[in-house]
């Protein structure tokens, strides 16, 4: 008799394996966030008279003490309790006896999983901006250490234009801000308290929402509860989007390192211990790396379309299913944060190669820049660019390999000072510090 809602009949094995499924493990990364929602809980039913001092005072100690054992990796869901939400209500009722039975008023485990997500995205989004950021910075450093290095630019996969070491770093780092967006907004709807919401109706005790929203460090509640519990599949489906944008920046980036480490590019190079060998082939470096972050960036493009197919057209209401939105999030974040962390490692190893434009079949990313220089001197453009066109053709084009680009985020002004202040003002914005001193005083 391990379930918290058995009453007399044993449910069938495989209706219980079947139905539990991957929860024991997977609730063991929510278990920290379950006993900080029991933490404000606790303390508000309290405030309401529906738990005397002495009662709170018991709880809360031992609620503490578990989440200790929690970050202290003593923790384990027992074989036939059900999911966190059971486990630490057992351990506490285990440990301090009528106390722990209390705990439960005006709650439900519809609610109470519901804001134990959104304390554990809101954790998993801080951790993953903070990544983001660290890559930010590791791709400035490299565009202005490389500012004056030329990389051919290139349209259709054809040679095109001069571009930049510099313009090549500094893109994936703009476009880093501009994923966080993304993250923000997921940020905000996650930040939004939904306990006391009970089952998704709820609750005839007199609750104090503002109370519970203030002790999680929440920015303010799903006000109504019918809402609050659509929260559920609501939420995942923003951070899906969001994860999805920054893989998507990965991605591409991967692929251009792919491209650039091939031997008929040699744009840049890694240490042979970042690179792997093959089995066969004795002369192998392969970017392997860059490889997996490529099929796991791309795999998360998915995760929209994943968490759409599981919710779409689900009634308003818990349904047991939205507990198989866990199995999508939780490694999705694992693999993301894997992925910022090894793409900002491998950066801190890249070698450029300086002399890339020396090789001729690279002259002609020069033409537009001698057909400008034309117009500079008065011809019209549509005839500078003929004649350049026409020395091409008769093998008489022998540029002068220089640039000069002075507009804004060209070669020769990368902005990446503008660009910087964008990603500061973008992290500042999740106000991050408010949530970290509401936790620690919820634990103290
Ligand atoms: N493991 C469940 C989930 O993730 C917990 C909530 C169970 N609620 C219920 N009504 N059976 O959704």
């Amino acid at each position: 008799m391990s379930k918290l809602w058995q009453k007399t009949t044993n449910v069938n094995k495989l209706v219980e394996n079947f139905t539990v499924g991957r929860d024991r493990e997977l609730d063991r990364q929510m278990a920290a966030f379950d006993v900080l929602g029991s933490l404000a809980h606790t303390k508000m039913l309290e405030s309401i008279g529906l738990m005397d001092a002495a009662d709170l005072t018991l709880v809360q100690q031992e609620l503490k003490a578990i989440y200790t054992e929690i970050g202290n990796n003593n923790f384990e869901i027992e074989p036939d309790v059900e999911d966190v939400h059971s486990q630490v209500e057992m351990l506490l009722t285990r440990r301090i006896g009528e106390a722990g039975k209390k705990i439960h008023s005006g709650r439900s485990r519809n609610d109470q999983v519901l804001v134990d997500l959104k304390l554990f995205f809101r954790h998993q989004l801080q951790t993953v901006v903070t990544e983001t950021d660290t890559l930010f910075r590791q791709l400035i450093q490299l565009s202005e250490q490389h500012k004056d290095v030329l990389l051919p630019g290139y349209t259709h996969l054809q040679v095109a234009m001069p571009s930049s070491f510099g313009l090549w770093f500094g893109a994936y780092a703009e476009g880093l801000v501009d994923d966080l967006e993304m993250v923000l907004a997921a940020w905000k709807i996650t930040n939004k308290n939904p306990l006391g919401s009970a089952a998704g109706y709820g609750s005839s005790f007199p609750l104090n929402r503002t109370m519970t929203t203030n002790l999680l460090g929440f920015e303010s509640l799903n006000h109504n509860v019918v809402y609050a519990q659509m929260g559920r599949g609501k939420t995942e489906r923003v951070i899906a989007q969001a994860l999805s944008s920054i893989a998507a920046t990965l991605a591409k980036m991967a692929m251009d390192q792919c491209l650039y480490l091939s031997q008929n590019f040699a744009f840049v190079s890694y240490p042979e211990n970042l690179t792997t060998g093959s089995s066969i082939m004795p002369h192998k470096k392969n970017p392997d790396v860059w490889e997996i972050m490529r099929g796991k960036c791309n795999r998360l493009q998915a995760l929209p379309n994943d968490v759409a197919l599981m919710t779409t057209n689900l009634p308003s209401g818990y349904h047991r299913e939205l507990q198989l939105l866990k199995e999508l999030l939780f490694p999705a974040f694992t693999d993301l944060i894997d992925c910022l962390q090894m793409a900002t490692f491998m950066l801190q190893n890249i070698s450029v190669n300086k002399n890339i434009l020396d090789d001729p079949k690279y002259t002609y990313l020069f033409s537009v820049e001698e057909v400008n220089k034309s117009v500079l001197n008065g011809t019209p453009f549509r005839d500078a660019y003929k004649q350049i066109g026409l020395d091409i053709e008769a093998g008489n084009f022998n540029p002068e390999k220089t640039v000069n680009h002075t507009h804004e985020g060209s070669i020769g002004n990368l902005q990446n000072e503008e660009i910087t202040k964008a990603m500061d003002k973008m992290v500042s914005s999740f106000g991050f510090k408010k949530v970290e001193k509401a936790i620690s005083w919820l634990v103290k």
